[in-house]
């Protein structure tokens, strides 16, 4: 759902993407089913960040998964580069998957420790490409010194690196085959501040050098509003507004981005800060409240807004899923 994106640069193409998971009940009970992601839609340009945020259990990571092909939606469709993933030959999946990859929070656990920085980095390339050792070896080296590790990091073991050298080291892995997309889920989160900035500009600078894309998921407003282009904002599996960062930041619509700007700490708040807006639980995602998901928490609740589940419509150039939008913005 980017506004101003013309349809041949588009890279990632999201339609009523969902994804169900059965959660047991007990013995006697049959499972019931949760829905972690319930009819996402959106495209992500070429060349682009679009960030995903909401509170823990919106189901951000799910979609990451999604777009990553890690998993298969349960209905729903997704296109990366014009192909339909799930139509897709194997020539045409060989030449996609590698232009998505997937960079996670935490670099100790996404590197294998038993495993050099080398054969981290030359994994893909093995694999992937017809490249011989020389050539591996010279393109992981370049890679290294892309990302700010120095040639002699190359023959280490991952312990041996801080945690913003590990996260460094899965950016450069994720960028051995020259990906279109990076996923990146909360992949700056485990990282002390000054490391988070300096890992925000590495992918900022390498957007700019290879065109990268991001779909980047974080929870932390701050550092969304550093990198972002767009800002999709979800709730219990759904995208309740949608719009350019600037929109979101300045002035979101929806009173969910109202109340989240509300409670999260920001370097340069405009709008007013409280503790917490947010005053009911959030619902469990396996009993949403009908309707709106957002009705029992929201200072704007009617009866009407039971009744219905709002779609995600365009308001004032952006995309908000509110009933009661034009009364309330
Ligand atoms: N494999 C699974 N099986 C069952 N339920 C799952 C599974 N993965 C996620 N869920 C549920 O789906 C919902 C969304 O989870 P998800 O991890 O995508 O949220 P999130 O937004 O990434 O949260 P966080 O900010 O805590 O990382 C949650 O209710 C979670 O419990
Ligand atoms: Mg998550």
């Amino acid at each position: 759902m980017i506004m101003e994106t013309n349809s041949s640069q588009v890279l990632v193409e999201a339609n009523r993407l969902a994804k169900q998971y059965p959660v047991a009940q007990g013995w006697f009970k049959p499972p019931a089913s949760l829905y972690a992601v319930d009819g996402v839609s959106f495209r992500l340009a070429a060349g682009r960040t679009l960030a995903v945020v909401g509170e823990s259990g919106c189901g951000k990571s799910t979609l990451a998964r999604l777009v990553a092909m890690l998993e298969p939606p349960s209905s729903g469709d997704l296109k990366i580069d014009n192909i339909q993933i799930d139509q897709a030959s194997r020539s045409d999946l060989k030449r996609i998957r590698p232009m998505v990859q997937m960079v996670f929070q935490n670099p100790y656990a996404s590197l294998n420790p038993r495993k050099k920085v080398a054969a981290i980095l030359d994994e893909p390339l093995a694999i992937n490409t017809k490249l011989n050792k020389f050539e591996r070896k010279e393109t992981g080296l370049a890679m290294l010194a892309k990302v700010g590790l120095q040639a002699e990091h190359y023959s280490r073991y991952p312990h041996m690196f801080s945690g913003g050298q590990r996260q460094r080291i899965a950016i450069a892995r994720a960028l051995m085959l020259d990906p279109k997309l990076i996923v990146a889920d909360e992949a700056v989160s485990a990282l002390d501040v000054s490391i988070q900035a300096q890992v925000l500009n590495l992918f900022m600078d390498l957007q700019e050098s290879n065109g990268l894309a991001y779909l980047f998921i974080s929870h932390n407003l701050a550092v969304v509003e550093h990198i972002a282009d767009e800002v999709m904002v979800m709730y219990l599996g759904k995208i309740v507004e949608q719009a350019a960062k600037r929109h979101v930041f300045d002035e979101p619509l929806h009173p969910y981005t109202k109340a989240l700007l509300a409670s999260m700490p920001r370097l340069t708040a405009k709008f007013p800060q409280k503790r917490s807006m947010l005053h009911e639980e959030l619902p469990s995602p396996l009993n949403p409240p009908p309707g709106c998901p957002f009705s029992n928490r929201c200072p704007h609740k009617k009866d009407a807004c039971s009744a219905a589940k709002p779609a995600l419509q365009d308001f004032q150039g952006r995309w908000v899923a509110c009933s009661r939008i034009a009364e309330i913005a």
